[in-house]
């Protein structure tokens, strides 16, 4: 099985047509995304699947037919800063989730309010609980983003 992450190949011959797209990537030495619950309840697996955000231990690696981006390939130096400038990790398990699944809610928009954005990222635990800061972190992005359009992109 090949596939596509973050700009390069991964490749696994051991892999089986049941296996989840986490568990082909945690094989191929890509540790960014965690393995927690394993059933699509926790978050801390999330990737990018094409522009799309998934938790990966429910997706078949079989069918995987677009670019996989973890956290480590993602970019978003500006969200990631934003974490660290607002504390918003403790034990960092749930991080790398956490950040995919916000730069995915993040480039669908920049104008939401911070309840919209606590609701997108309602799927994405944190068993340390700093959602506060996680949301700080976001929202700040997201005004900081905002503030960078182009005028005629922000009516
Ligand atoms: S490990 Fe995938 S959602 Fe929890
Ligand atoms: S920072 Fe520890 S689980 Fe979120």
């Amino acid at each position: 099985m090949r596939i596509r992450v973050d700009g390069d190949i991964v490749e696994d011959p051991l892999a089986d047509q049941g296996d989840s797209l986490l568990a082909v990537l945690r094989r191929g030495g890509r540790t960014a995304p965690k393995a927690a619950c394993g059933q699509g309840e926790c978050g801390a697996c999330t990737v990018l699947l094409g522009d799309r955000a998934v938790m990966s231990c429910v997706v078949l690696a079989a069918g995987v037919d677009a670019e996989v981006t973890t956290a480590a390939g993602l970019g978003a130096d500006d969200l990631r800063e934003a974490f660290a400038d607002h504390v918003a990790f403790q034990c960092g398990f749930c991080t790398p989730g956490q950040i995919v699944r916000a730069e995915a809610v993040l480039r669908e928009g920049v104008h939401r309010t911070r309840e919209e954005i606590v609701r997108a990222m309602a799927g994405n635990v944190c068993r340390c609980t700093g959602y506060v800061q996680i949301v700080d972190a976001i929202v700040a992005t997201m005004e900081k983003r905002r503030a960078e359009e182009p005028e005629c992109d922000r009516r």
